[in-house]
């Protein structure tokens, strides 16, 4: 449907697709704790570019820690953190910003500005980031809803559209820049499986077609094994699995097992939580849980 959009790059879109040959990310001996509890521990992966990686475990494991230390949102207490080579928590405010240039975001909430349009809040990164004339902003702007099927909706408020419309006016907003790197967290919350559906297609659209790395937090597990060329498992502030769908759906490792089945019973050593969990994954709550 974009065959007929002819559209120059700006130096911006450009820029930010600067490729250091190397990984898109690279992890090195990243450990955070908040007072005495150690929520990761010297953590170090490299992810590759233009793939899906999904990154799941139980409740409070530290995924949302992860990623926050991730796009720099947070200073680790060790380690560090290189996007397409460049040190996001570096002391330099140039570099810094030149390797927050490399990603989008999008948050659980999406977080649109209520007050501004779909088509506004999709263009704020684009007019805080660059000087290009207004004229391509518009079309940067209606070429990326056009990619999430969100260009009829351009002029509407936040408020008057649904979820999962909102959640693809985030990603439209997340992409604006043409990142090389999207991280979703739980990109699924709160949608019916319909719309999970789209949002899924979509990042693995985005991620083959514009050859993005997402990095995705879900626990959805079909969303998982529709999505992910390779899953990375959290536990206790370390990666215990780190495979694809398939490995992981074989694994005997007891932890993988227990998670998979949300069983209460295993090295996942909460009931609640797991029982909760279960019951998203699985659609049942399991037995044991204690409230
Ligand atoms: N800002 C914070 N201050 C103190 N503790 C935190 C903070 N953020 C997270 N934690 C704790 O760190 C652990 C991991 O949390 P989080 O990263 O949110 O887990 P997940 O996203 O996997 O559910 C939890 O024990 C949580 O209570
Ligand atoms: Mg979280």
């Amino acid at each position: 449907m974009n065959e007929n959009v002819r559209i120059e790059l700006p130096e911006a879109g450009k820029e930010s697709h600067l490729r250091s040959g190397g990984p898109a990310i690279s992890v090195r001996d990243l450990d955070k704790s908040y007072d005495d509890n150690h929520v990761l521990d010297h953590l170090s992966f490299d992810l590759e570019r233009g793939k899906v990686y999904v990154i799941m475990g139980p409740s409070g494991c530290g995924k949302s820690t992860l990623l926050r230390q991730l796009i720099g949102a947070e200073l680790p207490d060790g380690g560090e953190v290189l996007i397409d080579g460049v040190n996001i928590h570096a002391n330099s405010r140039k570099r810094r910003d030149e390797a927050r240039r490399k990603f989008g975001v999008l948050f659980q909430s999406s977080a649109l500005l209520n007050g501004l349009t779909i088509g506004e809040n999709v263009s704020l990164p684009v007019q805080r980031h660059t000087d290009l004339p207004q004229s391509t902003i518009d079309l940067m702007v209606k070429l990326k809803l056009e990619l999430v099927g969100m260009g009829g909706a351009i002029d509407k408020y936040p408020y008057e559209v649904s979820g999962g419309m909102k959640k693809r006016a985030g990603l439209a907003r997340a992409i604006a820049l043409d990142p090389a790197i999207v991280f979703y967290d739980e990109p699924s919350a709160g949608l019916d499986p319909v719309m999970i559906g789209v949002i899924d297609k979509l990042i693995k659209d985005l991620t083959s077609k514009l050859g993005i790395t997402s990095v995705v937090i879900t626990h959805e597990m079909p969303s998982m094994f529709r999505i992910a060329d390779e899953v990375l498992m959290l536990f206790k502030g370390r990666i215990v699995f780190r495979g694809s769908p398939e490995a992981l759906r074989n694994s005997n490792d007891p932890l993988v097992r227990q998670f998979l089945k949300g069983d209460p019973e295993g090295p996942i050593n909460a009931p609640r939580q797991l029982s909760e969990l279960s019951e998203r994954l699985i659609g049942s709550r399991a037995m044991g849980g204690d409230a």
